[in-house]
């Protein structure tokens, strides 16, 4: 199966892409991940790009096309993808379409996760992760069971982004509504895109995900 997540900044798409890997094996591709890990190693890649990530703008469609298409043909992908922040441009949505064209295979899903502007701004400016998992908490949404000790490896050391201030996520949400929104029609027109309700609780999001999931499953094999 491969699906891609659909969403403005804080929609959900990671929270959602990591219980699908856990659950259905997918493998997820995160652009905004595989970035922060070439800006961490210090790569120029990585400077050019959190020079973009800081600013709140979206990094050039090649650099971003030709990360994808090496980890597009690894050998992990085996029970499928999850596509979590690509692709986000016109030109991005064209050249995943060749890429698995020459892969002799197709998109199953694309599944769009709706939440109001007003409600990412407080998620985003709330969330917080584990230094040695990079497992995902929230100040008031998602908080590890015991104060302070992350919930999967016990690590007790945690950071927060750099682009996850109330300026960059206006920008990022800029970048969202003049940049990505317009792809939507794109999936729309070829029966591709599903909406969920982002605004539900993460319990319920998954819920209606699996649902979606499901009933793709059942069509590709009748
Ligand atoms: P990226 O890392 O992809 O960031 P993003 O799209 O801005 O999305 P986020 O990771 O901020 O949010 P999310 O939707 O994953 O939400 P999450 O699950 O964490 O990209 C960063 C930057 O890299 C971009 O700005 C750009 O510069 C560059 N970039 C990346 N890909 C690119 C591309 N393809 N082309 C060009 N440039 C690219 O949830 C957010 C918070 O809310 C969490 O704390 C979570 O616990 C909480 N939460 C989740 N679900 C719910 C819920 N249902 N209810 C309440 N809280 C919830």
């Amino acid at each position: 199966m491969i699906l891609i997540l659909l969403g403005p900044p804080g929609a959900g798409k990671g929270t959602q892409a990591k219980k699908l890997v856990a659950k259905r094996g997918l493998s997820q591709l995160s652009t905004g991940e595989m970035l922060r890990a070439e800006v961490l190693a210090g790569t120029e890649l990585g400077a050019h790009a959190k020079r973009l990530m800081d600013a709140g703008r979206l990094v050039p469609d090649d650099v971003i096309t030709d990360m994808i298409a090496k980890r597009i043909e690894g050998p992990d992908q085996r029970n499928g993808i999850v596509l979590d922040g690509f692709p986000r441009t016109e030109a991005q949505a064209k050249a995943l379409d060749e890429m698995l064209a020459r892969h002799h295979t197709k998109l199953d899903a694309v599944i769009e996760l709706v939440v109001d502007d007003n409600a990412l701004i407080d998620r985003i400016s709330g969330r917080y992760s584990c230094k040695k998992c990079g497992a995902g908490y929230h100040d008031h949404f998602e908080k590890p069971k015991q104060a302070g000790i992350c919930d999967i490896c016990g690590g007790a050391e945690f950071i927060r982004r750099a682009d996850d201030n109330a300026e960059t996520v206006k920008s990022r949400l800029q970048s969202y509504h003049a940049q990505t929104a317009p792809i939507l029609p794109y999936y729309r027109h070829r029966g591709l895109l599903r909406q969920v309700d982002g605004m539900a609780l993460p319990i319920e999001v998954e819920h209606q995900i699996d649902g979606i999931l499901d009933a793709v499953s059942r069509s590709s094999v009748a």
